[in-house]
């Protein structure tokens, strides 16, 4: 509709036949519904503002974003519908604010919007605001970044492991030249250097244990696939971990699918995912508390699901975010590469793993292995679909 129509229109208006007036009235509410349906069917937010700062209209994806219903948002105040921003020192920019900002409720965005201000011709002021999701760019960027820290520590590992390793073995080789010649040495004086060449020894085979635990960490590995039954490999582990759990009083529970699918896994490092994850749950377990650790295996047509879940301490939502790093431990003698060597295996195996928490009241670690045999299926539907109702 051309501007200027509508004043032609209004001054025309008493000279008009009614029916005419009202199929000018429908057309103009037809148009009106037309670009609300548009609006509605965007993926980007728009909210307009009037120029008392009084929400006007908002589409669906906007009403998404900030957790809002669309019918009781209009007329209120951008600053009580989303608290926390200084809404009106945004708005008194005479230019388009473009911003980056992050939402935590009704669930953790970040978003970019654009705040545009607009002047319709009755020179009435306002703002039409633009807003886009950027959560699942930043996870990515966040990805990347992860796995070129990764990449860096790898190269990095690689090379302390050629500069370390060879002196370290020198010395165990001199070590035992000196060794031969205390033996030579009479009683009284080899005693004492015994002690001290023992204690050389343990510190240069503690060493070479770090460096080998470390490498195994970040270190890709060729795997050794054999067809293999998970249970079994979860019972070994078990059996193994058995004198700690009983003399602990930790109980487990094992809930599994009655038929699983044989999958062809690396018998020996899924014997290690397991042993790290169950000693990990054991260990989290205070001392005074009747622990129960539940084991959940089940599967679908394209994956088998691994749930192992602790009644322990918890891991607190700080903790949570560093758990992955190396050497993040909040154990005496532990390494904090225990995690980080799981997910390797798991995702060299194709699969994934979860980690949910509540402080205090436990962990639930889940991992998931990819069917072989399958090699295409279809994707749940992308929830960021939006549906439109007229
Ligand atoms: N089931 C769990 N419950 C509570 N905290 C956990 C659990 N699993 C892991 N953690 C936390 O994550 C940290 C890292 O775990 P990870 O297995 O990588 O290393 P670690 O157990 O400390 O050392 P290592 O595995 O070498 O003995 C642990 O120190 C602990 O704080
Ligand atoms: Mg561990």
């Amino acid at each position: 509709m051309k501007a200027g129509f509508v004043d032609k229109l209004v001054a025309k208006l008493d000279r008009l036949d009614p029916s005419v007036v009202q199929s000018i009235v429908d057309r103009l509410r037809e148009e009106k519904g037309f670009f609300v349906q548009v609006f509605q069917a965007l993926r980007e937010g728009v909210i307009l503002i009037d120029g008392g700062g009084q929400v006007s209209f908002l589409n669906q994806a906007a009403c998404g974003f900030f957790g809002l219903d669309g019918e009781s948002s209009v007329g209120k105040n951008m600053s009580e519908l989303v608290r926390g921003m200084d809404w009106s020192a945004l708005m008194e920019q005479p230019h388009v604010v473009s911003r980056d900002m992050e939402v935590f409720y009704p669930e953790r965005r970040y978003l970019h919007f654009y705040l545009a201000p607009i002047v319709d011709r009755d020179m009435r002021s306002g703002w039409v605001m633009i807003v886009n999701d950027l959560t699942s760019d930043r996870a990515e960027t966040q990805a990347a970044i992860e796995s070129e820290r990764l990449g860096a520590l790898t190269m990095l590992a690689a090379g302390v492991a050629h500069e370390i390793g060879n002196p370290l073995n020198s010395l165990g080789i001199h070590l035992q030249l000196l060794d031969r010649k205390i033996r030579k040495l009479a009683a009284g004086d080899r005693q004492l250097l015994e002690e001290h060449l023992s204690t050389a020894r343990q510190e240069i085979q503690r060493l070479d244990g770090i460096l080998k635990q470390f490498l195994q960490a970040i270190r890709p590995s060729a795997l050794r696939r054999e067809k293999v039954r998970i249970q079994t490999i979860c019972e070994d582990v078990l059996r193994l971990l058995e004198p700690e759990l009983s003399a602990r009083g930790i109980a487990v529970v094992m809930d599994l699918q009655e038929t699983l699918p044989v999958l062809d896994l690396d018998p020996i490092q899924m014997h290690q995912v397991f042993h790290n994850l169950l000693r990990n749950a054991a260990q989290a377990m205070p001392n005074d508390t009747h622990g129960c650790i539940t084991i959940r295996i089940d599967s679908n047509d394209y994956e088998l699901k691994i749930q192992i879940a602790d009644n322990g301490m918890g891991i607190s939502p700080e903790q949570m975010g560093t758990m992955f790093e190396p050497y993040r431990s909040t154990k005496e003698g532990g390494s904090g590469l225990g995690l980080l060597i799981v997910r390797r295996i798991i995702r060299e195996h194709g699969g994934e793993m979860e980690i949910e928490s509540r402080e205090g009241l436990g962990t639930n670690v889940s991992f998931y292995l990819p069917i072989t045999e399958k090699k295409a299926r279809l994707l749940p539907r992308a929830d960021e679909i939006i549906e439109i109702n007229p």
